[in-house]
């Protein structure tokens, strides 16, 4: 009853972060949730600022650099760059070709977007809230939910709180605007929300614990759901013809950690939670449309 809440909700936000220790799965689970979102109607775009742009190998699609491409009907994926969006800003403002040159090269300009703290992360926050609204690209639909693919959790909660503490620095022009705009955002549980992302080790389940009392306490909110990723299968109850089996040790010794690790979890976090399968594909489609089938089934929306 309370995951298929979990899915009505997600199906009803206009953005979701996507956040997660590294190498969890944060990209695989993003990509998961653009081809359920959009399979269930909503028009949706897949945002990545990974530097190392992956989201295109798991949906097979070329890559975006900084286009938004089409994946299927409904979805789309974009790279994102914050410097770029930054720079856009100034563009923006400024119109005058001669000027927005000089002060793009400017030092001023560069060292103050680089070090001025969550300033790149408030900037994606707020190119999102303006796809939202309908400021993208001529000629493509307007997203009904952005899903972003963040950086881990070690920066989640501060990618979330930036735009709040830009807002505190800044309260005035354009970017004062666009952080205030964004943190009532990200305040607002009808309109955003956040999926973080685990496996069943203790590092990322430990990360994630920290994760959830920081976003308790500094931003006052809950994520929608954990997902807990590439789990171990579980183990028969006959016993393998082989007592020494390796592998089948290997096997017992991983599941074992596994569901210690989601015990511990569990005591901590009373939210909804999704188990995922560890499977024996290479990232692309056919992991996405099989992790995809059994987090819908995990929701409660049938398979
Ligand atoms: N359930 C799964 N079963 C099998 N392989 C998986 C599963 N989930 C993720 N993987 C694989 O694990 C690797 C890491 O996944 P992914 O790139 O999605 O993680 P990430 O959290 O985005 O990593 P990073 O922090 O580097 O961005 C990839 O090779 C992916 O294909
Ligand atoms: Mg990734």
């Amino acid at each position: 009853m309370r995951t298929n809440t979990t899915l009505t909700r997600l199906l009803g936000l206009e953005l979701i972060v996507v956040t997660g220790k590294g190498g969890v799965g944060k990209s695989s689970i993003s990509a998961v949730l653009g081809r359920l979102l959009s399979d269930a109607g909503r028009q949706t775009l897949l945002v990545e600022v990974d530097p190392r742009e992956n989201l295109h190998h798991l949906l097979d699609v070329p890559p975006s650099g900084g286009k938004m491409v089409e994946v299927a009907p409904r979805l789309r994926v974009q790279h994102l760059l914050p410097r770029t969006i930054l720079d856009d800003l100034v563009r923006e403002k400024l119109k005058v070709g001669p000027l927005v040159k000089r002060v793009l090269a400017s030092p001023i300009h560069q060292h103050f977007t680089e070090a001025a703290p969550g300033l790149k992360e408030a900037a994606v926050f707020g190119r999102c809230l303006r796809l939202l609204e309908g400021h993208g690209p001529r000629g493509v639909p307007k997203p009904d939910v952005v899903i972003l693919d963040a950086p881990a959790t070690g920066h989640g909660a501060s990618w979330l709180g930036a735009a709040q503490l830009v807002s505190d620095v800044i309260s005035s022009g354009p970017i004062g605007h666009m952080a205030s705009l964004v943190a009532e955002f990200l305040a607002d549980p009808d309109r955003s929300g956040v999926v973080v992302v685990t496996t069943g080790e203790e590092m990322p389940v430990q990360e994630t614990l920290e994760f959830l009392e920081k976003m308790e306490t500094r931003l006052h909110r809950r994520p929608e759901l954990v997902i807990a990723n590439a789990l171990y299968p579980e183990v028969p109850e006959e016993a393998p013809e082989d007592p020494e089996d390796p592998l089948f040790d290997l096997w017992v010794h991983r599941r074992a950690i596994n569901e210690e690790e989601l015990d511990r979890l569990a005591r901590e976090w009373d939210g909804p939670v999704a188990h995922l399968p560890l499977l024996p594909l290479d990232p692309g489609p056919a992991l996405v449309g099989r992790l995809g089938r059994r987090l819908k089934t995990e929701l409660g929306g049938g398979a």
